[in-house]
């Protein structure tokens, strides 16, 4: 390999895993690269602007400038709101790139398939995070906060965090980044309840021991726990934190509270009711029973329950969409790979990579993107020091007056830096991280200023 050698590497997608991977390019002082970032949305940062709960702003701060530092470094350039598969190809910029790596995430979301879904005051989680943090697809969706009652389905991470914004003082979030729409309608909210069904027990649920006790920190919030013993034999030193956290919380319960959450193990939903829009959720109990694997599974025992509700919000996982031209196992929701070499029926497509969630499935935290991203460049350099790449057949101006010539409103470093300078100014005047703006054509405007 020589460094002499300007490798050109478009990364498509600038989430944790598009970033750790241009991180780990630049580190690597055996290889002299060019970066092109292609990002869907006007916005960088993928779930980090878009997922991370607002309530949590130290860890956005740290990530982002983190991101920040490689996003401004003098060999890699930003091509925002360009959607590849929409104003590009794969098959062009595999023309274009030495070698293309692919960190698109998850885009959409796995549906429960019951009865009644589709009725207003269903929705996903993840159609709810990106409300509240602003992704400009999402600024309109109607979010039907005027029943007393909410039901998360899912105990993972997101069903806790979507469970805490909608029960959170407004006091709080206020101080945070969280959307200015987001703000009015949680103020008008009457939901004084938010009921987080778990189709398996406390010692199944997929939540991670910190979050649970954030759910403690809430003002005014006091913890119910209902439909399973919270002191299971035999269970290992994580899930034994949980339980015992669940059960302090559940101990410091008090009548006086403004609002509750309650914990409801061992139900699933099996159909939403109502006439016009989401009125009753129909859940039945399930019990647990060993699997081949050793898991214990969600058995339904036929005993039913009625819970009144204007609002079901499934978080029971995202789920990776297809790129046109790109390989893609529909059931599991990925694009095909080998060790993130991407491959069809012939083999691996040399030169196309795939790291993050998009190769993995919509698992693992921030950092878990970072050895993602390693594990992922060891193959595309292994390729290189093989002879395997086929050199990039556009110099990087040529680059440039192709997606200029593509996507006019193309949003490149200079008007990220002007939207984000935009938005940091207006937090500051009002004592927050940020005050997002949430409409496409406004972040256009202001990333065109100047
Ligand atoms: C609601 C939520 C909250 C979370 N909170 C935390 C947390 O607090 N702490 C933690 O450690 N982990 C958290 N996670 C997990 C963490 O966010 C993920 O591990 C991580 O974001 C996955 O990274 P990724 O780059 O694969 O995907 P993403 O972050 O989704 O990034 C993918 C990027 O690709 C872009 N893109 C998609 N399609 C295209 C296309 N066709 N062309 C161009 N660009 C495209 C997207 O716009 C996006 O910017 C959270 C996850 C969720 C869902
Ligand atoms: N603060 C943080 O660090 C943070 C915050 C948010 C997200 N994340 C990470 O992001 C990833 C995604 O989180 P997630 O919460 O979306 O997914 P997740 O952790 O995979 O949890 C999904 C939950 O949905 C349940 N479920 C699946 N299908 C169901 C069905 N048909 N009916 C009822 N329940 C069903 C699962 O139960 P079963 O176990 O029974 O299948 C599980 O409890 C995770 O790795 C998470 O740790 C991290």
């Amino acid at each position: 390999m020589t460094p002499d050698r300007i490798l050109r590497i478009a990364v498509i997608g600038t989430g944790p895993a598009g970033m750790y991977a241009t991180e780990h390019l630049i580190e690597d002082r055996n290889l002299n690269v060019e970066v092109d970032l292609f990002e869907r949305l006007p916005t960088p940062w993928g779930l980090i602007r878009g997922g991370v709960a607002p309530d949590h702003p130290e860890k956005k701060l740290i990530v982002e400038r983190l991101f920040d530092y490689f996003f401004k470094h003098g060999c890699v350039r930003y091509f925002g709101n360009v959607e590849v598969g929409v104003h590009v190809q794969p098959r062009e910029l595999a023309r274009w790139y030495d070698a293309v790596i692919y960190a698109v995430g998850a885009s959409d979301d796995v549906r429960l398939g019951i009865p009644g879904e589709g009725l207003p005051g269903s929705v996903s989680a993840r159609e709810f995070v990106a409300w509240y943090n602003g992704d400009p697809d999402f600024s309109h969706l109607d979010v039907d906060l005027s029943h007393p009652r909410a039901v998360v389905v899912g105990n993972g991470n997101v069903a806790l965090d979507v469970a805490r914004i909608l029960t959170a003082p407004v006091a709080d979030l206020e101080k945070t980044d969280i959307t200015d729409h987001a703000l009015r309608a949680l103020k008008a909210s009457a939901v004084k309840e938010v009921v987080i069904l778990g189709r398996r027990g406390i010692s199944q649920a997929a939540y991670h021991n910190p979050e649970l006790e954030e759910i403690g920190h809430l003002d005014g919030v006091t913890v119910v726990v209902e439909g399973d013993d919270a002191s299971p034999p035999n269970v290992d030193w994580a899930t034994r934190r949980k339980l015992e956290t669940l059960r302090e919380l559940s101990a410091q319960s008090t009548r006086a509270a403004e609002r509750r959450i309650v914990f409801r193990f061992l139900c699933s939903p099996v159909e939403m009711l109502g006439e016009h829009k989401v009125e009753q959720l129909r859940v039945v109990q399930n019990t647990l029973e060993p699997v081949s694997n050793g898991t214990l599974q969600a058995r339904p025992t036929g005993k039913r329950l009625f819970i009144d509700t204007g609002l079901v919000m499934r978080s029971i996982g995202y789920r990776g969409t297809p790129i046109p031209g790109l390989p893609f196992d529909d059931a599991l929701g990925v694009v095909r790979h080998i060790e993130g070499r991407i491959c069809d029926d012939q083999g691996a497509v040399l030169g196309n990579y795939v790291t993050g969630w998009i190769k993995r499935g919509p698992r693992g935290i921030i950092g878990t993107n970072k050895k993602c991203a390693r594990d992922t460049l060891r193959c595309l350099i292994e390729d290189l020091q093989a002879g395997r790449l086929t050199p990039a057949e556009l110099r990087s101006t040529e680059v440039l007056q192709e997606i200029k010539a593509r996507q006019p409103e193309a949003v490149l470093r200079p008007g990220w830096l002007r939207l984000d300078h935009a938005e940091r100014t207006a937090g500051r005047a009002q004592g927050r991280p940020r005050v997002k703006f949430t409409e496409r054509e406004e972040q256009l405007t202001l990333a065109a200023e100047g």
